[in-house]
């Protein structure tokens, strides 16, 4: 009954046609896409405005009635879903401000603007949005600051946090908060945008936002390595860091992946034999310093018998041939000079480059082909790294016999993505994790690198936080939430 109330209040506030109580349209609202999390709800709000997001909340917050904030629903840990019957609030009808700034280098982007829609825009202007993901179809802007998303180019140009040169979002009482003039230099108090990006939706409801813009890339190259062992590619994966300005991504994939890709999404093997690691590594011209050229190699590994340059980790040194290299000649010549390489694949031109992230990016999907796995997303000191990707496997299978371990992720933070499939149940799911994020904390690593907390990890967020930042966090919420209604059962552990 108070719940109807409530709707009835929504209603008149915003309009029927954004209340949405059907139980069909609601069903792709509460639950996530990898089905491991799934609720129920009353209703699915969206607004399509930054006011009717506004008159929600203070609604909500007046009737003591808690709301799930929901972007593009591509999160992996249950922090947008209805998990105790919470109403959703849908941002996706936020797509009215995109504007670039090409002058400033700058966008302001409604929350509802999906990624790759920004991409769109900055790419019309000359420019490149910093944030890369696998789901940037599907994913908003708005999520990836509220789970501040890292990504595929996070070695490049820092996760979406690092982007953020403002934002508009409703706190917990209803009222706006609106700070989007861009300005980079501006020392007047807290960095709201710091706050909120990665607050899960747990301090604010956010808006919009103000993003700083990259330039363009002009062109690139991309490899996938061979390597012998998981050292060998991380080391190797150090040396391309520390030497190549240019390296704009490394990720790092084992061989039951890559083959399970292969298998799963009908591609053909992109070396000639199975190496136990890989590495995909892309180089990026952002200033034209490069030569125009592309092409690719497929196979041995290219430049061989004209390695005049070597990754030698201060840079890259030697002679080269007369005059600028193409980035494809730059990575060639980057490989020929790495250790431990057994194999390598190269390509400069844009359909050899996206063939080549395929075996990368398609994991996600190819994983879930087994059904839903247990998602685990956590970083580890590199020279722990190596230890940590053999260990696991052999630590889920002491748990849970049958269950297949995959590893994976953006080796140049040291982050390993670490999915398990075929265990036996819930319960053996939560030994899984305790084993697994044990081993992490013992190894002074994190237990979320990019997917956040969610309600998936916060009874763990004790390894990594202390009573006393955990105590912080609460005071923090209780000020921006005072009726405790923000996303109520994610991130923060239960109250002890
Ligand atoms: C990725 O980097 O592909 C995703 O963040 C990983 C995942 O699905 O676990
Ligand atoms: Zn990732």
């Amino acid at each position: 009954m108070a719940r109807d109330h409530v709707l009835e209040t929504l209603r008149d506030a915003i309009g029927d046609t954004p209340v949405l109580t059907d139980p069909d349209i609601m069903a792709g609202y509460v639950g996530d896409w990898t089905g491991r999390f799934v609720g129920r709800t009353a209703a699915v709000v969206r607004p399509a405005n930054t006011a009717g997001v506004a008159a929600v909340v203070e609604i909500c917050a007046r009737h003591e009635t808690p709301l799930v904030p929901q972007g593009g629903n591509t999160g992996l840990v249950g922090g947008g879903v209805p998990t105790r019957g919470e109403i959703v609030l849908s941002l996706r009808g936020l797509t009215d401000t995109l504007s670039v700034d090409a002058a400033a280098a700058q966008a302001t982007v409604g929350a509802g603007v999906l990624v790759s829609a920004l991409h769109a825009a900055a790419s019309a202007a000359g420019l490149a949005y910093g944030v890369d993901l696998a789901s940037r179809d599907s994913a908003t802007v708005g999520g990836t600051v509220a789970t501040n998303a890292g990504g595929l180019r996070v070695l490049q140009h820092g996760d979406t946090r690092a982007q953020l040169l403002g934002v508009e979002a409703v706190v917990g009482d209803g009222s706006i908060i609106s700070h989007l003039a861009g300005l980079p230099r501006d020392n007047t108090g807290y960095h709201l945008p710091s706050l909120l990006a990665g607050s899960e939706g747990t301090l604010g409801v956010v808006t919009a936002v103000r993003v700083r813009l990259v330039p363009a890339t002009r062109a690139r190259a991309v490899g996938l390595l061979g390597f012998a062992s998981v050292e060998q590619a991380v080391t190797a994966a150090s040396l391309l860091r520390n030497g190549l300005p240019a390296l704009a991504a490394a990720e790092f994939m084992l061989s039951p992946g890559l083959d399970l890709v292969i298998r799963a999404c009908h591609l053909s093997r992109p070396l000639r034999g199975r190496h136990a690691a890989y590495l995909l590594i892309e180089i990026a011209d952002k200033t034209g310093a490069y030569a125009v050229g592309s092409g690719t190699a497929v196979g041995g590994i290219p430049g061989s018998g004209t390695a005049s340059r070597n990754i030698a980790g201060r840079g890259i040194t030697g002679t080269g041939s007369a005059g600028r290299a193409t980035v494809l000649e730059t990575l060639a010549d980057a490989v020929a000079g790495l250790p431990g390489v057994q194999d390598a694949s190269l390509a400069g031109d844009a359909r050899g480059c996206r063939a080549l992230w395929a075996y990368r990016e398609r994991h996600t999907e190819s994983i879930s082909t087994f059904g839903t796995p247990v998602k685990m997303d956590v970083t580890l000191p590199l020279a722990v790294l190596p230890s940590f990707v053999e260990t696991v496997p052999a630590t889920v299978t002491g748990i849970a016999p049958e269950a297949r371990t995959w590893l994976f992720g953006h080796v140049a933070e040291g982050n390993v993505h670490v999915n398990v499939t075929g265990t036996g149940g819930e319960a053996e799911d939560r030994r899984i994790e305790d084993a697994v994020f044990g081993l992490v904390a013992d190894n002074g690593g994190s237990i979320s690198t990019e997917h956040g907390i969610g309600t998936a990890k916060r009874r763990w967020l004790p390894l990594n936080r202390s009573p006393s930042e955990i105590a912080a966090f609460r005071r923090i919420k209780q000020a921006l939430d005072p009726a405790g209604i923000l996303n109520p059962n994610v991130l923060l552990p239960d109250a002890p």
